[in-house]
């Protein structure tokens, strides 16, 4: 497995591949990799031949009182990780090298950007929007593979790419889980045992909206209302948005259409910020 950290070394890797026949799947991550970036890796490899592994913490996506700085940065374990997943190339830049100074484009994508986390993140999609579509130019990749628990981010990724015509097929992979159901992140590591004890009622809520969804429950409210008294069962999560939503616009419903439709919730639990959602 290789490791670069220009893009120049980048293009020239990939150029290789593509000569010896190969097509290229893509992984973006900010590192700190755990099992659901790793079943990331391993979909990359069943949808391509060469799989390009982005470790990058991004400093445009995080607001100025959010943890850019104390983002776990464990590159070493990243890299024995990525290598035991079968990628073969990491791309590993610096913020100095990966944004040119006085760098003053962005990608904003309007509306779909604006509620859920986009509400309580100001700045936090254009800077994942503007680093995906550098690191899209940068790999050229054919696939791109994307966890399916940063709902709001698929779909302005799937939005952008539709926008700007990138030649890149978009796979959502589901949300890998710990074994007490809670979703894996790298934020997880800031919680206390307690807390990610706590953190359960989540899957719970989710659960709770599909089981009435199955049944035939279609009213949004009467589902929200359901989901969110579990929520409310654990009085140490502080809700910041439970909403039904479509899945490709992100705009709120009303009437649940299966198949269209997704719970997504965003709490805190100490403070560690913990996204979720489940399609209903
Ligand atoms: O999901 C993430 O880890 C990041 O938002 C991404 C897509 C790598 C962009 O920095």
């Amino acid at each position: 497995m290789q490791v670069v950290q220009t893009i120049t070394e980048l293009r020239a890797a990939v150029a290789q591949a593509r000569a010896a026949g190969k097509s290229v799947g893509f992984v973006p991550t900010m590192g700190c990799l755990h099992a659901g970036h790793l079943a990331l890796v391993t979909r990359a490899r069943q949808e391509a031949t060469f799989t390009v592994v982005s470790i990058f913490v991004n400093p445009t996506q995080f607001g100025p009182n959010e943890d850019f700085s104390r983002y776990p940065r464990t590159f070493d374990a990243d890299r024995a990780a990525c290598e035991s997943a079968g990628a073969d190339l990491i791309f590993a830049p610096t913020p100095a090298d990966f944004y040119p100074a006085g760098a003053s484009t962005w990608v904003d994508v309007e509306g779909i950007s604006t509620g859920l986390c986009g509400e309580f993140r100001p700045g936090h999609f254009r800077g994942v929007a503007t680093v995906v579509a550098m690191l899209f130019n940068a790999v050229q990749a054919d696939v791109a593979i994307f966890g399916q628990k940063d709902l709001q981010q698929l779909a302005v990724i799937r939005r952008m790419v539709r926008d700007l015509h990138f030649p890149v097929r978009i796979i959502a992979h589901e949300t890998v889980r710990e074994s007490n159901g809670v979703a894996m992140s790298s934020r997880n590591r800031y919680l206390s045992p307690e807390d990610f004890q706590r953190a359960t009622a989540i899957p719970a809520a989710l659960n709770e909206a599909r089981r009435l969804v199955a049944a035939g429950t279609t009213e949004a409210a009467q589902v929200r209302t359901a989901a969110q008294a579990c929520l409310a069962r654990e009085p140490a999560i502080r809700l910041q948005y439970i909403e039904l939503v479509d899945q490709e616009t992100m705009t709120p419903v009303t009437q649940v259409t299966p198949g269209r439709c997704a719970l997504a919730i965003a709490c805190h639990l100490g403070n560690t910020r913990l996204i979720d959602n489940t399609l209903l």
